[in-house]
Parts: C-alpha cells; structure tokens; sequence
C-alpha cells in the first residue's frame, strides 16, 4: 500500500471535532444500493454536513442522516443566485480505506467563488475538518468498483428572507455524497456554435457559481436536440478561442504537444482534473501548452493529420473522449478507439487516485479512522 499523510493539523482536526456536532443515523440506507450499477448524481449517502453563518461566524455545524432542507420561499439564492458548488471524488485504496483527491485545491477554488460571488469564505475546520468526519461516517458508501466513485458535493447558498437586491448576511454550508458511476458511458459529441457564450473577461467565468451552469442550459438543449452531448464554448467577441466545455476542461493531443486553453482570460474553471492530468501529460513525455487555443488552429491540425486526440476533463466526468467536434461546415470525427495519450492519462490517474501507483505529489488525502 503506498504511504498517505494527512496535509490536515491535529489542531484543524480538533477544531472540527469541537465545532461540528455529530448525529449519526440509527438505520443506514447502504442496503438498498446496488453497487453494481452506479449512475452519476441519483442516489446519496446516509449522512450530510450542513452549517450557517450568521453574518459573523460560522456555526451549527451538524454532520446528520441525509434530508431535505427547510428553505423559506423568499430565499435570497434563489431569486438573485448567491450559490456556489464544488465536485470532488473519495475513492478507496488498496486496502479499502477511504481517500479524498486534493480537497485542498477544491477548498482554494470554492473560497475563490466565494470571494467572486460576495459570500463569506469557509473556514478549513469546516470544509476539509468537515468532509473529513463526514466521509468517515460514509466510509462503506464509498465504492470500489472501476470508474466509480464517492462524489462529493459542497455547497453555499444565501440564506436571508429577503427579496430586495443584496449581498445575502447569511448563508448555508452543506456537503451531500453521492455514490456514483461515469458521467459519460460512451465517448462525446462536441458543438462550437457562434450565438450563445458561457463566460466574458470581467465575468463569473472562473467561479463554480451555479449560474454559470444555468445560462447554458438553453443553448445547450439546442445542441442535444441536434445530437450534440456538450457544447465546447469559444469567446464572446470572435467566437474563436476555445473556453472549455459544458462540464469540463478540454484538451487538444496535436502531435507531440498537448493544448489547453490557459486561465488567465478568468474566463474558464481552474480545474482541479485539468491541473492533474498537466502533470500527468508531463510526466509522459508530451510538451504541455496551456495557452490561447483557436477552434482554426484545431481545425488545421485535423486537415493536417495532426490532430490525434481531443478529450475533456473534470472531476465528475474524469477524462471524457471526444468523437465528433463540430464548427461551421466542419465536421471532425476521431477514432477513439486509437486514443493512445487519454487511455494512459486515465490509467495514470486512476492508479494514483485508488493507491495503485506512488502518490508522489501527495494528491490523495486519507480518511482519518476515528
Ligand atoms: C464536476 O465535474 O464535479 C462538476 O462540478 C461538473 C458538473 C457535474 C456540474
């Protein structure tokens, strides 16, 4: 088994330990799993994390049986959008114990949306403190089966009764678990189109803010509708550089070179599967490029012959291949069955993430037994 330290302090942990009440379930649900068959997003774990901030701190952390929540219909977050999310995955090692991959990059990000979405930041004893004895309640929900995993869903909504435009004084903080199968089962569809954007500089791009999703959800059931599964968005002004797509960063394999669209624009998530699969790509051997990429350049590479692989990345979807990628009058179909650089990434990957091979930039954090 390869060696996993803890990043977290004993004092965070105590801190959590002392702050976050526990009240565990009598009955667990797990027996009406069928671990088998996992699909993405449908069913959810015995236990859920929820706390508040009162404007000034944040308190009533409770790690309890999974339920719904009481909303009062003039929630600030839903009216005016004050919500943020963040997607990780625990999976098991080789000797069964649970593992969560770098929660401490989710934890930057989601107090960067935060920040954007002028929320309060989450305090470590309570997001990675709290995930922590959250997923150590759930340890058996955590699966071992290929391709699945435990995926984690924090999140932050505005909690004021108030419809008038404001920063919300008050929020909820929750962490619901989700044992889940692939995203996609089979490789993807992809549409460039030059009428709908996701992000513009300036924007909310960067953030995980549930919005950004909600403004595609249109455009994007256009495409489905024209057999498409995502859309891979470009800018807003010449409808050329490649963003990323709908739930995912996309990577072009062009030659010996790998392109990805760099973050400085702020217009794209700062992907956690993105940064991993950098290194990953790195340590293969490929020269790694993360800057402007034109859907043209794309286009060129495949007239050329070049172009031998694009595939996107994500927490939820890992590494999703692409087999048609649509722009304009050109139609590029690739044969996904000859992705030689994405097999290996996600071999890689997935052997770092269940302890096959040596964690060696420490990415995985293991589940403390209390
Ligand atoms: C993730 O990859 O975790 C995401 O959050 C994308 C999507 C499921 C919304």
């Amino acid at each position: 088994m390869m060696a996993v330290e803890n990043p977290i302090t004993k004092t965070v942990q105590e801190e959590a330990l002392r702050k976050i009440k526990l009240n565990l379930t009598k009955e667990s649900r797990i027996g009406e799993i069928d671990f088998n068959n996992l699909v993405f997003g449908k069913k959810y774990a015995d236990h859920m994390l929820v706390a508040d901030f009162d404007g000034h701190e944040w308190k009533n952390a409770e790690i309890l049986p999974f339920q719904h929540l009481s909303v009062s219909p003039s929630n600030a977050a839903w009216h005016y959008g004050q919500a943020i999310f963040e997607g990780i995955k625990a999976y098991k090692d080789q000797d069964g114990e649970p593992m969560i991959f770098r929660p401490y990059d989710n934890y930057a990000r989601f107090n960067t949306s935060a920040e954007r979405m002028g929320m309060p930041t989450v305090p470590e004893w309570l997001f990675i403190g709290g995930m922590d004895l959250l997923i150590n309640a759930d340890r058996d929900w955590v699966p071992s089966n290929k391709g699945c995993s435990l995926y984690l869903r924090p999140f932050m909504i505005a909690a004021d009764e108030f419809i008038g435009v404001k920063p919300s004084d008050t929020y909820k903080f929750v962490i619901i678990n989700s044992p889940a199968g692939p995203y996609f089962n089979k490789p993807i569809k992809l549409l460039v189109q030059d009428k709908y954007i996701r992000a513009f500089p300036g924007g909310v791009g960067y953030a995980k803010a549930a919005g950004n999703y909600g403004g595609t959800m249109y455009p994007t059931m256009q495409a489905k509708k024209q057999g498409y599964d995502q859309i891979l968005w470009v800018d807003g002004l010449e409808f050329k550089q490649l963003q990323e797509c709908g739930t995912m960063n996309v990577f072009a394999i062009i030659g010996n070179k790998a392109i990805t669209p760099d973050l400085t624009q702020g217009t794209i998530l700062a992907g956690v599967t993105r940064a991993s699969v950098i290194d990953i790509l790195s340590d293969m051997g490929l020269t790694v490029e993360e800057r402007p990429v034109s859907i043209e350049e794309v286009v060129t590479a495949w007239k050329a012959g070049t172009l031998r692989e694009v595939f996107g990345t994500g927490t939820a979807s890992s590494v999703a291949y692409v087999e048609q990628l649509d722009y304009k009058e050109h139609q590029i179909k690739l044969d996904t069955t000859k992705y030689s650089v994405g097999a290996e990434v996600i071999e890689r990957l997935d052997a770092i993430r269940t302890g096959r091979a040596e964690d060696t930039r420490n990415w995985n954090y293991k589940i403390t037994r209390l």
